[in-house]
């Protein structure tokens, strides 16, 4: 049997939206609840900062985008998949919309945007590798929004300090899932199963997602380890990466128990 291992983190999402597009019908009423769940404080937030437009810079297959489209904003959504890109339009149509998704880095935005927003919003910067890709991200992302816009996105609560991270490690650890086997889905020629092997390491959990395929006689894996999540920097990391850039003003709302929305202002 061939077996394939992304060796970057790109391949890895492509691979992995590749797959899970395809096996959708298994997961996906449980994750719009999820995204609804997940936005649910912002609705409160946004209207508060005269927010028209919204950006979400890491749209994945786009749920949030879809979601803030449906809670009446001027949204469209960029990723730097392109497999993501390709299959959001389709489920922006299932659902009646019609959103414009762009590929796009975030570092890249000013030169993919074409226009500015009131609000960016981002459920994966903190999640980024590297302290460089975090700086040239934010200044990305800064260049699209309007004077007195705002840059959203998830982060650990402010008492997370740097030597504790480990203990924020374990804690999210002894929740997460270990190894899970989905059914196997089956369409036209192909039949894929979805086996998630997770892994405990010093920046996190490294899910390995393992895609089994047959198409009639023939079977491969395809193999995408990804950081979920990456727990590598603090509040006070992104506070002063987002200063040097030049936001003005860093606040923060309460999401779920240790987890908060920064809030960086333009
Ligand atoms: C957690 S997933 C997004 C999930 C999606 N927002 C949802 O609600 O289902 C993170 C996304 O960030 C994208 N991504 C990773 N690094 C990026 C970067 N530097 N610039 C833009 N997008 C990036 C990945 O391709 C992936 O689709």
């Amino acid at each position: 049997m061939e077996v394939s291992i992304c060796r970057d983190e790109l391949c890895s999402w492509n691979t992995l939206w590749k797959w899970t597009w395809f096996t959708r019908d298994l997961w996906i009423s449980e994750h719009w609840e999820n995204t609804k769940r997940a936005l649910d404080p912002l609705f409160v937030f946004l209207p508060k900062m005269s927010v028209k437009s919204i950006l979400d810079c890491s749209c994945g297959l786009g749920f949030k985008t879809i979601t803030f489209a449906k809670e009446g904003y001027d949204v469209e959504g960029s990723d730097a998949s392109h497999v993501a890109i390709k299959y959001a339009p389709q489920l922006a149509k299932e659902h009646g919309l019609s959103i414009r998704f762009f590929h796009s880095f975030f570092k890249d935005l000013p030169e993919k945007a074409h226009r500015i927003y009131d609000c960016v919003y981002s459920d994966y910067f903190d999640e980024l590798g590297s302290y460089e890709e975090l700086r040239e991200s934010a200044r990305g992302i800064y260049s699209v929004l309007k004077n007195g816009g705002v840059f959203i996105f998830c982060s650990c609560s402010p008492k997370w300090a740097k030597s504790k991270l480990n203990e924020l490690i374990e804690r999210v650890w002894k929740d997460h899932e270990k190894f899970e086997i989905n059914p196997p889905v089956k369409r036209e020629n192909l039949e894929v199963t979805h086996i998630a092997i997770a892994e405990k390491t010093s920046e996190g959990i490294l899910e390995n997602n393992i895609f089994l395929i047959r198409e009639k006689e023939l079977m491969w894996a395809e193999i995408a380890p990804i950081m979920n999540p990456r727990i590598k920097w603090t509040y006070w990391d992104y506070v002063k990466i987002l200063k040097d850039v030049g936001f003005r003003r860093i606040e923060y709302i309460e999401k779920v128990k240790s987890e908060i929305f920064v809030i960086a202002i333009k």
